[in-house]
């Protein structure tokens, strides 16, 4: 039986689904909240994993073992790792790599030591769902949520969906320096974040079907923590429900 897990680093990423979870039931566990209900008929569990890999590790680790979800999808934004990237874009992760782990010279950069992988796959057929209902979110619903003014105001200017490779690591990217790097490494990164990839390796190692889909917030720039902030503020949520709620109704 179907039961899906939905993590989200922030509140303001994930609010308005636990609202609209019929018969929630609130269970706290390891300094966090998780809501066990129905969204759109489907058997869910959301939960705030908090930021960073370690946080987020925990999180999926115990949605599988203590709520036995069957899926997870994790929603939240991202820094631009791409000039084809815009603010207001979705990137759906085809493979998800912690950017920062580096155990050289022992194992290659990237390598996650004794799993033998730096990229980690997520599921396709997950993730194509997650494509298909940001398409139809940005097609269809982006008028009706966002006023001609707001969009103007947000640069919600024709958003696109990506999917391709994204970055995780314990690091706020906010240079135009620290981004090329990361870039030089990891030509095919499209967007940078804190918790994707250590979900993707808890949910390999466990055997849990996954997807990754994030808001484009900032560019990962000088300016990164100012537009984050204000992204995070007025537009985050809006996407993440819709998106979520489409999802649950494929
Ligand atoms: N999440 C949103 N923007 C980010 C950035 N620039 N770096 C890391 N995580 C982010």
């Amino acid at each position: 039986k179907l039961r899906l897990g939905v993590i989200s680093a922030l509140v303001e990423e994930q609010e308005g689904l636990v609202e609209a979870m019929k018969g929630p039931q609130k269970l706290s566990h390891g300094m966090r909240d998780y809501t066990v209900g129905s969204l759109w008929g489907i058997d869910a569990v959301c939960v705030l994993s908090r930021i960073g890999k370690a946080a987020a590790a925990m999180t999926a680790a115990i949605l599988v073992e203590k709520f036995e979800v069957t899926h997870i999808v994790f929603t939240g934004v991202a820094g631009s790792g791409d000039i084809c990237v815009n603010v207001g874009d979705i990137v759906v992760a085809e493979s998800l790599v912690q950017h920062d782990m580096d155990a050289r010279p022992l194992f290659p950069r990237f390598e996650v030591p004794l799993t033998g992988l730096s990229h980690f796959p997520s599921d396709l057929t997950l993730s194509e769902r997650v494509v298909g209902s940001a398409q139809d979110f940005l097609a269809d619903d982006l008028k009706s949520v966002f006023s001609v003014a707001e969009a103007k105001e947000f640069g919600l200017d024709g958003p696109r969906v990506h999917r391709g490779l994204i970055g995780s690591g314990d690091q706020f990217i906010h240079s135009r320096t620290q981004l090329g790097q990361l870039k030089e490494a990891l030509p095919e990164l499209l967007a940078v974040e804190m918790e994707g990839a250590a979900v993707a390796q808890v949910c390999f190692e466990l055997g849990i079907p996954y997807a990754v889909i994030r808001t484009i917030s900032d560019n990962a720039n000088e300016e990164a923590a100012v537009d984050f902030m204000r992204f995070v503020q007025t537009v985050a949520s809006r996407y993440a429900f819709h998106v979520v709620k489409r999802l649950c109704q494929r």
